[in-house]
């Protein structure tokens, strides 16, 4: 009997568009449907700099807005897998991702049913990938697989590459000597080999022993200096977060000063703690890779 998979998926640019065909590619003898999470009320893309910030607060505290239905025929389709596509904002799942996650009829879709997750991020997805666990669980879902797809570009050149790929809504080599932004092509077409795994372990009716087969093929890197930038600034993002959702007033101001201080983070604060986090690594280096294997699993 042929195998029923459900891709579900939001994206602004395509990017996870493309990461999820690659994916499916391989999985031409099964049933596969897409559904495009679609939002009442669009985010923009390209992105202006206030609408961006603005959507900070909602983003890390998770709060979902209004999405449009999801069609009858999707709704009440039987499936043997779901294949969940999002993308990271702010260190948490997007909103349109989170509103799926905690809206009845993506809970109707995934409780009770197999899920991979596929990101496709700049770099920073470990903690998000927590928070869409907590999201899965309380669904009823249960995660057998994780992809996370990132720029591979170093962590400042890749901060320059996605602000004029997500401002400008055109993907290309900014100043012609930046490389390109987001998950390479490369990286994209290279998905279709998690297909595979994916395809094989779901006909062999092995899908609890997907994610070391996954892991061992490159689908999650872990990075220790990026995974204390997740940690580090999560506990950052929350005070900002609190403070400006408890001063609606002054919302603006803050929001302001909010974008003042991640560009000093970024350019200012990060390069010092990586020289920092580089001469210490040998300290630690043990905590790390046991943390580095909880986060290669699901
Ligand atoms: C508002 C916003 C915040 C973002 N924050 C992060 C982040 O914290 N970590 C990260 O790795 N990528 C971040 N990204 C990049 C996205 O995860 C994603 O790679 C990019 O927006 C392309 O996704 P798309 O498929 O929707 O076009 C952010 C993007 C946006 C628009």
């Amino acid at each position: 009997m042929k195998k029923n998979i459900l891709v579900v998926y939001y994206t602004q640019s395509g990017q996870l568009k493309a990461i999820a065909d690659s994916i499916v590619g391989p999985l031409a003898g099964c049933n596969v449907v897409f559904h495009e999470i679609k939002m009442e009320e669009e985010f923009p893309f390209p992105w202006t700099g206030d609408s961006f910030f603005d959507s900070f607060p909602d983003s890390f505290q998770q709060r979902p807005h209004r999405l449009k239905p999801v069609p009858p025929e999707i709704l009440e389709g039987d499936y043997d897998l779901v294949l969940f596509h999002y993308q990271v904002w702010f260190l948490s799942p997007s909103i349109p991702v989170t509103s799926f996650l905690k809206s009845d009829e993506g809970r109707k879709l995934l409780s009770g049913r197999p899920v991979v997750t596929v990101s496709g991020t700049r770099n920073m997805w470990i903690l998000a990938q927590e928070k869409v666990k907590k999201l899965l669980k309380e669904a009823g879902a249960d995660l057998v697989g994780n992809v996370a797809l990132v720029d591979r570009a170093g962590n400042l050149v890749s901060v320059v590459t996605i602000v004029d790929w997500l401002f400008s809504g055109i993907k290309r080599k900014y100043l012609g000597i930046f490389p390109m932004p987001g998950v390479s092509e490369e990286d994209i077409r290279g998905a279709a080999e998690f297909g595979r795994i994916i395809q094989k372990h779901l006909e062999a009716g092995t899908l609890n022993s997907l994610q070391p087969e996954l892991a061992a093929n490159g689908a999650v890197r872990v990075s220790s200096f990026l995974l204390s930038v997740d940690q580090k600034g999560n506990a950052i993002f929350k005070k900002w977060a609190q403070i400006i959702e408890k001063r609606p007033a002054q919302r603006k101001f803050l929001l302001k000063l909010f974008n003042i201080y991640v560009i000093l983070a970024l350019y200012v604060v990060s390069p010092v703690v990586f020289v920092f986090h580089i001469l210490t690594y040998p300290f630690w280096r043990r905590s790390f890779l046991k943390e580095k294997e909880y986060f290669q699993r699901v």
